[in-house]
């Protein structure tokens, strides 16, 4: 294998799925149990031995930059470069190339979350001696996916979100290439979705008759484009947090693994983890129920959240019911307002989605 191996990490894209969160941020900096989702990713990247990093960023890069800086405070090196237009993963490997050059890599799709990160997949890459690796995994929808057939423990047919799939294994978000994915990436044309996929491209690879090999994924993988695998994947990460006090407690009943980090305040409630109680935070006459990550600055109050994502500084307040299974956007305000009529009273963004009771 050609030079060390190193990184490639796409957080360009649209995020249309988690719309409105992402009309104004970058889906890969999500929080799952208060961390980005990208962090995750760069930082199973780091524990595999991949330091150098190239981050492909689109739109939001400024935003991705300004989180992930040098990436020194992950352990990495970080590399950015720029893909003018979400034209697909195999667009965004050539737009790479001149990063890559002639190493063999890994790919990691930044809104990707593996349990047992990656250095199991890169161990066998090292010594496998394939021209590729894909990983796989059982999933009961595997239209929304990436799908491959196997002949015992060959590939031999990969395709794009097929609408009658032929097996339930689906493409996981990591994949190891060596430098023949270019001249395959060069090879394909858009799809019908208008993008260069890399599953043509690995296919393309197979057509030529170099080795691609599966690897299946036994931990828990999640694909965080959707609310649901948003809250699915906080519940995972938050079902083995470790218990921690920085902040104050007040007049409350902390019950389970809970996290409260410096500055927060949780006075007159109840928490039941396991739960993140993000820094400087305040939860106040609350209650707040297992699988919920409430990010810094937050205010609960005289309110009931649980199995939630509340991302910095949105407020909850003076809400009679709980509010459960819900994305609140940074800065957002649910309350109930005391102006005469009695009426509900929105300020909604663009795709946002309400549940009344
Ligand atoms: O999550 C696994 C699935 O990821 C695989 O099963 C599919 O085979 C694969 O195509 C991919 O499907 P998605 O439709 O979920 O990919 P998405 O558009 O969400 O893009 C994945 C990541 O790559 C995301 O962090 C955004 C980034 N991206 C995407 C495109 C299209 C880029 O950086 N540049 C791009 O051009």
């Amino acid at each position: 294998m050609p030079g060390t191996l190193k990184g490639l990490v796409l957080s360009g894209g649209a995020g249309t799925r988690l719309r409105p969160i992402t009309h104004t941020s970058a889906k890969q900096l999500v929080p799952v149990a208060n961390k980005p989702v990208l962090f995750y990713g760069l930082e199973a990247l780091r524990d595999a031995g991949v330091t150098d990093i190239g981050i492909v960023v689109g739109d939001t890069h400024e935003e991705i930059e300004a989180a992930v800086g040098d990436g020194s405070e992950l352990g990495i090196r970080a590399t950015y470069i720029r893909q003018e237009d979400p034209l697909g993963l195999a667009h965004a490997v050539l737009t790479a190339e001149g990063f890559l050059q002639d190493s063999s890599f890994v790919m990691y799709l930044g809104d990707n979350l593996l349990r047992d990160g990656i250095t199991a997949l890169v161990d066998q890459f090292r010594t496998g001696g394939s021209d590729a690796l894909i990983q796989l995994q059982r999933v009961p929808d595997p239209e929304s996916y990436g799908v491959a057939e196997l002949d015992g423990d060959r590939v031999i047919r990969l395709v794009e979100k097929p609408k009658e799939p032929a097996s339930d294994l689906a493409l996981v978000g990591v994949y190891m290439f060596t430098p023949a994915i270019f001249e395959s990436a060069k090879a394909i044309r858009p799809s019908e979705r208008g993008e260069l996929e890399i599953t043509d491209a690995i296919q393309h690879l197979i057509d030529r008759g170099l080795r691609v090999e599966p690897h299946v994924v036994t931990g828990w993988w999640k694909d965080t484009g959707r609310l649901d695998d948003m809250l699915e994947a906080n519940r995972l990460v938050l079902d083995v947090i470790q218990p921690r006090n920085d902040g104050e407690v007040e007049n409350s009943v902390i019950e389970g693994r809970v996290v409260i980090e410096r500055g927060a305040r949780i006075i007159d409630s109840s928490v039941r983890g396991p739960a993140i109680i993000g820094a400087g935070a305040l939860v106040e006459n609350a209650y707040v129920g297992p699988y919920s990550a409430i990010s810094s600055g937050v205010v609960v109050r005289r309110a009931e959240v649980e199995h939630s994502i509340l991302l910095a500084n949105s407020r909850v307040e003076n809400v009679d019911a709980r509010v459960e299974s819900s994305l609140v956007g940074r800065g957002a305000t649910i309350r109930r307002g005391d102006q005469k009529p009695r009426a509900y009273r929105f300020m909604v963004g663009d795709s946002s989605e309400i549940n009344l009771l």
